[in-house]
């Protein structure tokens, strides 16, 4: 499974990727907008750290202007991934973009019949969110198991990134289901490989260690 920061933020993305478990990231124009840097530069600063797919949203909301801004944005680096919300427009653009070899992170996904028009448009990689689904009372989750079934039916290439995360058992449920991505912010991040009881053992590993090394 891979597993993507999903985070603009330069020093958070730095050690995270310190861990040597990072594969990649995803931002968005709310993450974006938390930073002090301009844009572009933010972007290149990412790239220099991952060595990875970067997505980054296209803005705009006709499929002409979506393919002109994916095409500037794709040109930034070989790594990045563009972004587009699943709207008629943005479907159109994907298509498209992906016909060109423009890799498409379709984004803003709820239901399994947009998943299966983003597959069928050649997106790259497919984003339910599963947190906002989880927020209006609706399962996240199951939404992604349907997404992963139909992918399979049909030998579909799209890769399922588990969007907006908000908790370590998100991630676990989507490696067990085999979803191929999860994006997760850096607070869940560090929350992942803590455990009390790992904590108590060091320190009584190292309470019993004193014994030895005072002989
Ligand atoms: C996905 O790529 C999005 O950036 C992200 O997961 C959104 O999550 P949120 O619901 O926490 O904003």
């Amino acid at each position: 499974m891979k597993i993507f920061i999903d985070s603009a933020n330069v020093e958070q993305i730095k050690e995270v990727a310190s861990w040597g478990i990072l594969d990649g990231v995803t931002t968005n124009p709310t993450l974006v907008a938390k930073e002090k840097t301009e844009f572009k530069s933010l972007i290149h600063q990412i790239c220099d750290i991952v060595d990875g797919p970067i997505s980054v949203e296209a803005v705009s909301l006709t499929a002409d202007e979506i393919i002109n801004e994916a095409r500037s944005l794709a040109a930034l680096h070989r790594n990045i991934v563009i972004k587009i919300p699943m709207t008629e427009e943005g479907l159109k653009a994907t298509k498209k973009l992906s016909d060109e070899g423009i890799k498409v992170n379709m984004t803003l996904v709820f239901s399994p019949a947009q998943a299966l028009f983003a597959a069928k448009a050649g997106a790259k990689y497919i984003s339910p969110f599963v947190g906002r689904l989880d927020d209006v009372g609706h399962s996240g989750m199951e939404l992604v198991g349907q997404i992963l079934d139909i992918l399979d039916n049909y030998d579909l290439e799209s890769e399922v990134i588990v969007a907006s995360v908000r908790h370590p058992g998100h991630v676990i449920e989507a490696a067990m289901m085999g979803a191929h991505i999860a994006t997760v912010p850096y607070d869940v991040l560090k929350k992942m490989f803590r455990h009390p009881l790992t904590d108590v053992g060091i320190e009584r590993f190292l309470k019993d260690w004193e014994k030895v090394s005072g002989r």
